[in-house]
């Protein structure tokens, strides 16, 4: 998604917007581009693709000045070219914008600036802000952005700097996060707090239409209606410093295989080995009102949407209570209905989904209290939340969710534990689903050891154009998750179904071109499974199956049987997912693709 870095105080600009460029890359961007104050004169440097093409317009540059912005770009409004790239000026070349966001009526505004005789140099919605505020201009950038501002409909964080004020830096937000850091002497505005952690751990969180003023010697927040507001600086963490890939070639491959660290850290101290519970310090002051509840809502996008479909079947399963699950982009728009025993979840591994967080607010508006998973601690989802879990694995880097995936179903399956604990799970059932997922690391060490089998299996089947993935109960999600991990980043064509639908209308795809990955462990439904299984079989269909000891009679008909540790049945969805994950990395890998950030995609997603 689009990232936002800017600086202001006594080092050389340049360098600090570099190293602010290439740490917003692990989100996904397709252009980037620099605006910063050379000698008291505005200069902007920008390129299409990848970072280093920007780096090669700057290698023969003697930049003087400790003033600047710079953006990574995910194009929405007109293609990824150099015109489009941020920062955006205002006519005449004196104010430069970033901006995360949609500007939606941009349109209208712009109509307004053509009549008015501006003309536009990009075809961004970006643009119309660095004009509209040079149109406000008289003199003051603060004031000037502020009324700018109220012209503005959408979502937005920006940062702004004017040739004429070479001691200011505005920022402003509005459904679109963006944060202040504060260091001696020096400040820093992002859209991402990880790019700036290295720098200073002093941060204000800014709210929705906050315009801050920063100079080198502190800073100011107004509202929109131009009165002080008071916002508290907070201590951050610096785990993001630790990130590196190590040996690992990918940081997706690294992810996949901290999964057993990660599933640690996120049970740690949360599981009751005596009372057969889980303690969730974020849901203590909820539990009286959990108790009592009826019903539960869902709603995330994506890889999240997956792991709360697992939740889904794991809080019927041992709580007992009934659970819808819904894209949070289809939840914001219909009307949901919310009764007062309604208790929502957002699941978000980044924490800024913008569909996800309008799903939240949508909630709360109509009276729920809202839950959150998120990964991203101090993410704009976990502080609108009545309250929440956080799955602690630490940043997830990879563009395609591997890690979060599986912490995200270890936080439900404690969830769904605490819930059955106060309803139908009696003591000794909790203590064996304590020890199941106490069981979980070590079961996913084991599954890694699979590695090698997976890439053999992936060299039979990089070249192919189209899968299937096919799951029942607990692993239709998988299948679901595994098939969205494939097209995401190998760009072949994979579709996720519960299994016994295929005969439906699916199976006429079926021939030997077909790859067809069934997720097939030993459980209830397993012979229910075995009857799809050779359903695909008999018309040709190429079976790679992902199943446990005791496979019979899979093993006779299968072309590739992928066989990992048994845990709970229930808890299985941690497990089967593992060699999915393995399969499409190495297949991307096979393609020869950017594994860590595939095209057009995002690590988050910030509009709608
Ligand atoms: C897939 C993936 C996406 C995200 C989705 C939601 O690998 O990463 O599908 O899961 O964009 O993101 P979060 O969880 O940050 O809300």
């Amino acid at each position: 998604m689009c990232g936002i870095v800017a600086y202001i105080g006594f080092r050389p600009v340049l360098p600090v917007l570099q190293d602010g460029l290439k740490r917003l890359e692990y989100m996904g961007y397709d252009s980037s581009g620099i605006g910063l104050l050379d000698s008291g004169r505005l200069r902007i440097f920008k390129a299409p693709g990848k970072i280093r093409e920007l780096e090669k317009k700057l290698e023969n540059e003697e930049i003087k000045g400790n003033l600047g912005i710079c953006h990574t770009r995910w194009a929405t409004h007109g293609e990824p070219n150099e015109a489009n790239a941020h920062p955006h000026l205002s006519a005449g070349g004196k104010i430069a914008v970033v901006h995360n966001g949609i500007i939606e009526n941009y349109a209208v505004l712009k109509k307004k600036l053509l009549a008015e005789g501006i003309s536009f140099a990009s075809e961004t919605d970006t643009e119309v802000v660095a004009h509209w505020i040079a149109k406000f201009y008289k003199g003051n950038l603060s004031q000037a952005v502020l009324k700018a501002l109220e012209h503005v409909e959408g979502a937005f964080g920006i940062a702004v700097i004017c040739e004429d004020e070479p001691d200011v830096l505005i920022g402003a937000k509005r459904g679109s996060p963006l944060v202040l850091g504060v260091g001696e002497n020096e400040s820093f505005l992002t859209s991402d707090v990880s790019t700036i952690v290295g720098h200073t751990q002093k941060i204000v969180y800014l709210e929705d239409n906050d315009v801050v003023t920063v100079s080198r010697a502190g800073f100011e927040v107004k509202n929109i209606r131009d009165k002080t507001v008071s916002r508290e600086i907070q201590e951050v963490d610096n785990d993001f410093e630790l990130v590196q890939k190590g040996d690992f070639p990918h940081f997706m491959l690294k992810e996949i295989f901290e999964q057993p660290e990660a599933i640690k850290n996120c049970i740690r101290g949360r599981l009751l080995l005596n009372d057969g519970n889980a303690k969730l310090a974020g849901l203590d002051k909820s539990l009286k009102e959990l108790r009592s509840i009826d019903r539960i809502i869902i709603t995330a996008c994506g890889t999240s949407y997956y792991a709360a479909m697992v939740g889904e079947y794991l809080i019927e399963e041992w709580a007992g209570i009934p659970v819808e699950v819904e894209y949070a982009s289809e939840f914001r728009y219909r009307n949901p209905i919310i009764g007062s025993n309604t208790l929502v979840f957002t699941i978000s591994q980044s924490g800024e989904t913008a569909d996800t967080l309008a799903a939240l607010k949508e909630a709360q508006n109509k009276g729920a209290t809202v839950l959150s998973i998120c990964n991203v601690v101090g993410s704009t989802i976990a502080r609108t939340s009545n309250g929440g879990v956080y799955l602690h694995v630490g940043p997830e880097i990879g563009i395609a969710s591997t890690k979060a995936f599986n912490a995200q179903v270890t936080v439900l399956s404690l969830i769904a534990l605490l819930l059955g604990r106060q309803r139908r799970l009696s003591s000794v059932q909790g203590m064996e689903i304590v020890q199941a997922i106490n069981s979980l690391p070590a079961a996913v060490e084991q599954a890694l050891k699979l590695n090698d089998e997976i890439l053999e299996i992936a060299k039979v089947y990089y070249k192919h154009t189209n899968f299937l993935y096919l799951g029942r109960h607990f692993h239709y999600p998988v299948a679901m998750e595994g098939a969205l991990k494939l097209k995401e980043i190998s760009y072949i064509h994979a579709e996720g179904y519960p299994a016994a639908e295929v005969k439906h209308g699916p199976i006429a795809l079926i021939d030997a071109n077909m790859p067809v990955v069934i997720v097939a462990p030993k459980d209830a439904l397993f012979d229910k499974i075995v009857s799809n299984a050779r359903e695909i079989k008999a018309r040709g269909g190429k079976l790679i199956v992902v199943t446990t000891a005791d496979s019979a009679p899979l093993d006779e008909f299968a072309d590739h049987i992928i066989k990992v540790p048994s845990v709970n049945s229930a808890l299985m969805p941690v497990i089967t997912s593992i060699p999915l994950q393995l399969l499409a990395y190495h297949i991307a890998v096979l393609c020869g693709n950017d594994v860590d950030q595939p095209r057009n995609l995002t690590k988050s997603v910030m509009v709608e």
